[in-house]
């Protein structure tokens, strides 16, 4: 529960430790019990204050030592910082499950759970290794591995800068960062797609090993797993490999079948989503191979795989997810059309075409964010006070729809469901009444048509109907309350334009309402514990 004793850092109970702790410590119900038991009385309702006061018991002058010898003890995730009154010149830290970066200075030197924290003071970086020690002075760094043992380390440079991390004139974070999407995905395509093919050298795959592949497992959670839900269809559509899309927060308990004959492929913006890297582990345990693709380079989970597509979106601050879903979307694409020329199953003129279309979509994201979508804003104006929002989608656009209601959810605390637009008479056609608020993704491609009916359906049972369409769709236009247009494109690359206007529609309907966009309530940007 949020209240003031339960914020950190917390004291041990004899004064004269502190700490501060990210993650969950899973077994602290009992050792608080043995700790009262002992006559510890608590001033929290904390599993972290349970560690303060362990490692009280366990100080005999060597902080680190104490820490050392407390860890045995500790089950769950952690990030811990510890200082001692008798020490304090020194932090000591350690991880396990949880993030936890070291940034080095001139003269000081930086403990924080991830980079963009200590862009203000130093780009050195050092990333703790799992079950690692830390012991940092303003002159030293210090690294030990679970058996105290000394680890030379090197730090690299990041190559996120300070501005990026800033706002720069914009209102939000979330703002400014769909406005960075045409660079974010020009950097994203940089060096990849320069001739007529996708050049996917960097991760150093072998043909073989390709061959051999029989089946693709995408693992994500949230956005990213929207995100790969696309992927889904683009690597069956490009490799016709069988590849399925697991929330990693279910596949970790759902007792997968997990073949070394399976590509993993792992998605995640931050790297340190603990459902992700947990999953990662039980498929690399199983010898399973595994693509990373990532947005923060030198995180856990490009370290769990073995290969990375890095999508060099810059730092995300915003909550809500915005940049780092489109970049992953081309990411995807890359790999998809990749692999399948690889493996002989995408000819030349279609890598062609698409490799066109990747090269079109900076310069299409930046006409749709310079249109200053006006339908977008009047729908927010219009509808911000309802309860309920439905988006419908199908294929390539289905997560689309997902995405579109996740963003609105997330930051303006509004109900919206994501369905599939062939799912509607299956349930959900029943909610339509007067004014009902549906989103309808409907741009060029195959079910377009279908969508159109689904569309109809709605209008009939006076719906109100927002699309997304194409340029020039007449019999949208037609039948939109609102009507918002795309560029035209391959429609395997739609759900990169179609998303735009669906996260603008969240940041203005949650700006209307008053609502604290980049930091919405209940959330956190890197889910690092279970
Ligand atoms: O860093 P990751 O991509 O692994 O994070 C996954 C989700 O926690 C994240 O996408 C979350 O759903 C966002 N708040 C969505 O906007």
């Amino acid at each position: 529960m949020p209240n003031v004793a339960n914020c950190h850092p917390h004291i041990s109970f004899d004064g004269k430790l502190s700490i501060i702790h990210n993650g969950i410590i899973e077994n602290y119900r009992e050792l608080k019990r043995e700790l009262i038991e002992q006559g510890v009385s608590f001033k929290s309702d904390t599993d972290t204050e349970v560690v303060a006061h362990l490692l009280a018991k366990s100080y005999h002058g060597d902080l680190l030592q104490a820490m050392h010898a407390v860890l045995k003890r500790l089950h769950g995730a952690y990030a811990l910082a510890v200082c001692h009154q008798e020490q304090p010149d020194r932090i000591v830290a350690t991880r396990m499950g949880s993030p936890l970066v070291i940034g080095i200075g001139e003269g000081e030197n930086f403990i924080a759970s991830d980079v963009p924290a200590l862009l203000k003071y130093t780009r050195q970086i050092v990333f703790l290794e799992e079950g690692g020690l830390a012991q940092v002075t303003r002159e030293k760094v210090e690294l030990f591995d679970a058996d105290l043992k000394p680890m030379p380390f090197n730090a690299v440079t990041t190559n996120l800068t300070l501005d990026a991390a800033e706002k720069e004139g914009y209102e939000h974070f979330m703002l400014k960062e769909i406005h960075e999407q045409p660079h974010a995905i020009a950097e994203t395509l940089r060096g990849r797609v320069d001739g007529e093919h996708v050049d996917l050298s960097e991760l150093n795959l072998d043909a073989d090993v390709l061959r051999g592949v029989k089946r693709i497992a995408v693992l994500a959670c949230g956005t990213s797993l929207y995100s790969g839900m696309v992927g889904k269809y683009l690597l069956e559509r490009f490799t016709r490999i069988p590849t399925e899309t697991w929330s990693a927060s279910e596949f970790r308990y759902a007792d997968p079948v997990i073949e070394p004959d399976m590509l993993v492929i792992a998605v995640s913006q931050s790297g340190e989503t603990a459902d992700t890297l947990e999953a990662l582990r039980i498929v690399k345990q199983q010898g399973a191979k595994a693509i990373a693709i990532c947005n923060v380079m030198g995180s856990s989970i490009p370290r769990a795989c073995d290969a990375t597509l890095y999508t060099r979106a810059g730092p995300e601050i915003g909550v809500a997810s915005t940049k780092a879903y489109t970049t992953q979307l081309v990411a995807f694409v890359m790999l998809a059309v990749g692999l399948g020329r690889m493996l002989g199953r995408t000819d030349e003129p279609t890598e062609h075409k698409l490799v066109d279309g990747l090269k079109q979509l900076p310069a299409q994201v930046q006409a749709l964010l310079d249109e200053d979508i006006v339908a977008v804003k009047r729908c927010a104006k219009r509808y911000k006070d309802v309860f309920n929002f439905m988006y419908i989608g199908r294929h390539f656009n289905y997560p689309t729809a997902m995405e579109g209601a996740l963003k609105l959810k997330e930051i303006s605390y509004i109900h919206a469901e994501g369905y599939a637009g062939g799912e509607m008479k299956h349930g959900p056609l029943a909610l339509v009444e007067g004014s009902f608020p549906t989103i309808a993704v409907a741009p060029q491609g195959r079910t377009r048509e279908k969508l159109i009916s689904n569309v109809q359906e709605i209008k009939a049972r006076k719906g109100v109907v927002v699309m997304v369409s194409t340029h020039g769709d007449e019999e949208a236009r037609e039948l939109a309350d609102y009507l918002i247009e795309i560029p035209a494109c391959e429609e395997e690359l739609s759900p990169v334009l179609a998303v735009v206007p669906l996260q603008l529609l969240a940041y203005y309907t949650a700006t209307q309402l008053g609502r604290d966009v980049d930091k919405p309530r209940n959330l956190a940007k890197s889910v690092t514990v279970e």
